[in-house]
């Protein structure tokens, strides 16, 4: 990997398919550190590697490549349980460290996550991230380095992260959730309980603007949103299903609403993110050859074309396209610089 600091974060309402976008990117470009921003356990990034399938609320996607360090940044909420299985089940306990001043969601937050207004009328993921977040705002809630069980765990973040991009190594921040679901850029109250663009993600993990060198923004072939809130052009069930469209929450197990590829949307948040590339996710399931396809020039006429109108109509480039689950199931095109 070129060094420098790559942002890869979501483009639409989560559930872009991130999770495969930056496992692959960990693979291929060896970034020294991965460092996780975002809001916390509310979301479920899905990682295939060589047959084996990972479920990460917690740890960075890249924990795939065995020689990166893995980190989580001082925005991010970290709910121990969750945590101490990911690192358990990913062997990956000598490589991990939290920023001493994540904050901790506590079994109250969850509770008062399932329950009222947070349920009924937002429809959360019930993770106790939004509560959590609230006794942040209020000053009244536990950091890392106020939990014993977190102790061998603490580190300070930002400064790692920053010391290795003054050595000139490379390293990737990863967002989570999508700018749609943004606290500021968003449909609210119909979003998440931080601002998760680009901006808001580097924040989250303390690195300043001008050390970052890409940014990533990853979309799905279709859009897909969980919970209350705006979808245009939404699709009824049977139409999403016919489509071969329908999916499940990793996280709620909930079916996603789903809807056709928004290019206004995806325009508003290139802008947002700032983005200088792109990646698609799922172009199998609207084009079935181009399934497992790993070079561009053989994809069928009609996905080439769609890509092509994603690049043309974004003005960005799309770099990486995913054609199948496995993290290795994907194209990643040579960036040319062109005038759009
Ligand atoms: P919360 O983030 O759990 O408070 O949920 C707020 C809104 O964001 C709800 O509509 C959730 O379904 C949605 N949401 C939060 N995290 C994710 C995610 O990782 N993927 C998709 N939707 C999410
Ligand atoms: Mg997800």
């Amino acid at each position: 990997m070129a060094s420098g600091c790559w942002v890869i974060v979501g483009g639409a309402y989560g559930d872009e398919g991130k999770g495969k976008i930056i496992s692959y990117i960990a693979l291929k470009k060896k970034p020294s550190i991965a460092v996780r921003g975002g809001v916390g356990p509310n979301a479920g990034h899905t990682v295939i590697y060589r047959g084996k399938t990972l479920k990460l609320r917690m740890l960075p996607c890249a924990v795939v490549n065995e020689k990166t360090e893995l980190l989580l940044g001082a925005g991010v909420l970290v709910d121990p349980d969750v945590f101490f299985k990911e690192v358990q089940d990913t062997g990956s306990r000598f490589r991990t460290k939290v920023d001493r001043n994540c904050a901790i969601i506590e079994k109250r937050h969850v509770e008062m996550d399932r329950e009222g207004h947070l349920k009924d009328v937002i429809g959360t993921t019930g993770t106790g991230t939004g509560p959590a977040n609230a006794d942040r705002i209020l000053r009244v809630g536990k950091l890392a380095k106020d939990d014993e069980r977190m102790r061998d765990y603490l580190g300070n973040v930002s400064l790692r992260i920053n010391s290795a991009l003054d050595r000139d190594e490379p390293v990737i921040v990863e967002g989570t959730q999508g700018a749609l679901l943004s606290l500021y850029h968003g449909d609210y109250p119909y979003v998440t309980s931080k601002d998760v663009s680009a901006s808001g993600i580097c924040s989250d993990v303390g690195v300043g603007p001008k050390r970052v060198s890409e940014v990533v923004v990853v979309f799905k072939s279709f859009i897909t949103r969980v919970g209350s809130g705006p979808l245009e052009g939404e699709l009824s069930r049977e139409e999403t299903v016919k489509r071969g469209w329908q999916e499940f929450g990793s996280v709620t197990g909930r079916l996603r609403r789903a809807a056709p590829f928004n290019f206004k949307l995806a325009r508003e948040s290139v802008t947002l993110n700032s983005a200088t590339q792109i990646g698609i996710t799922k172009l199998d399931a609207l084009f079935p050859e181009s399934s497992h396809m790993r070079e561009f020039d053989r994809l069928p006429k009609d996905a080439r074309a769609f890509v092509d109108e994603i690049e043309s109509e974004l003005s960005t480039p799309v770099v990486y396209i995913g054609t199948g689950p496995d993290a290795e199931d994907i194209i990643e095109r040579k960036v040319v610089s062109r005038e759009w």
